[in-house]
């Protein structure tokens, strides 16, 4: 089995991934024209060829910039649905959508009509190809704090299709500490907390999400390498990590992938995961992250295990639901040994365990691993969300 192969086979979570950073700029056309809306860019082409970033904020100008093409319910469904549509295809079996309410109510669109649309997509997503989500609302941390609490305002009446609280935008003099009442009332009110810190930041940052904020997951942390005592803790209290490799090189976090400190991270000890961040505008969904990752940086197939192993734990999911994912991990990995033996025990073990594997599957959880019988229909809807027309 070649490597991309083997990274589609491994059922997988991704934890990091901003829906609107999914927005290609085909459908960011589409919508643009269907919205009556107008574009900085004056085509496809020209959009593409202005993702060229120097740092975070040159990307979140133009990621702010293209989000203004998403306007109804309808919008945010397809938005969530071609999300989905390609995540399938690389083995996620559950996703956490991150989403900035605050990118859109600023030009008027209610948060409910967000929700609404996002929730119709992720509804079609569990029928159409069994994988599970959760949202994620994101305070924007170049905002004030006192519109973080306006937001959240704005959020209660709909609390319960939420499941958590992130922190993004530009991290640069943007600590977390600023944001610790509104994290404290998110934490009373049963939400799930985390927060992006040492993307760009110093590790100090990182060490106030956790310690201030108390995040239960770090997104990016990646400068957490500068700092030997954060980096012992981390291991120690095995904070999951969501890393995000092609995002880091394309914002120049680090030069090459090659020089990218995902191995030293693992190999100190830490829970990390990987995801793709802003896709659409970072040249890479999940596979692609793990595949480059692996090459770059001579990742094994037990590290590719582990990681995807790590993304199920760190999941907001429950047990219940987590538990068949990872037995199913396994097996890929027993399978892809290719040896005789491998091959051997792996049969044995699958006709002892296959029938108890899908009652467990059927009865438990409608998460399963991506389905064989669906092959053609995933290569259609891929065909379509590539052309644009999903
Ligand atoms: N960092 C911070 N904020 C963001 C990002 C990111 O990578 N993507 C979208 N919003
Ligand atoms: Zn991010």
């Amino acid at each position: 089995m070649d490597l991309e192969d083997y990274v589609h086979s491994l059922p997988k979570a991704e934890l990091h991934v901003h829906i609107e950073g999914t927005l290609e700029p085909e459908m960011m056309f589409a919508l643009a024209r269907r919205n009556a809306v107008a574009l900085p860019w004056a085509s496809v082409e020209a959009t593409r060829a202005a993702y060229a970033f120097t740092d975070l904020q040159s990307f979140l100008d133009l990621y702010y910039a293209g989000a203004a093409a998403l306007v109804t319910a309808q919008d945010f469904s397809d938005l969530a649905l071609a999300y989905f549509t390609r995540a399938h295809a690389d083995g996620v079996v559950h996703a956490e959508l991150f989403f900035d309410p605050q990118t859109h109510t600023a030009r008027g669109i209610p948060l409910a009509t967000v929700l609404d649309g996002l929730e119709q997509g992720c509804e079609q997503a569990r029928v159409r190809f069994g994988i599970t989500s959760r949202l994620i609302m994101c305070f924007l941390r170049h905002l004030s704090e006192a519109e973080g609490f306006a937001t959240l305002a704005e959020a209660m009446p709909a609390l319960t299709r939420i499941h958590g609280v992130g922190l993004d935008s530009s991290e640069r003099d943007q600590p977390p500490a600023k944001f610790a009442r509104l994290f404290a009332r998110c934490r009373e009110l049963g939400l799930h907390v985390v927060a992006h810190a040492g993307e760009e930041g110093p590790p100090a940052y990182i060490i106030e999400a956790l310690d201030v904020l108390r995040v239960e997951r770090i997104d990016h942390g990646v400068r957490a390498a500068d700092d030997p005592a954060l980096l012992a803790r981390l291991a120690r209290e095995q904070t999951p990590l969501t890393v995000c490799p092609l995002s880091n090189i394309k914002l120049c976090v680090f030069r090459t992938l090659a020089e990218h400190n995902f191995k030293q991270l693992m190999d100190a000890g830490l829970k990390v995961t990987i995801n793709s961040d802003d896709p659409a505008y970072f040249g890479g969904y999940i596979a692609a992250n793990y595949v480059e990752t692996a090459r770059a940086l001579n990742l094994t197939r037990v590290d590719l295990k582990r990681i995807a192993r790590n993304s199920l734990e760190a999941s907001f999911v429950d047990d219940e639901a987590r538990e068949p994912w990872c037995f199913l991990t396994c097996l890929a990995a027993f399978f892809s040994l290719g040896v005789i033996a491998g091959c051997f025990f792996s049969s044995l073990l699958l006709c002892l365990t296959l029938p108890m594997i899908l009652l467990l599957v059927n009865t438990r959880t409608c998460a399963c691993a991506p389905s064989i019988g669906s092959r053609a229909q995933d290569s259609r809807d891929l065909a379509q969300v590539r052309a644009g027309t999903l």
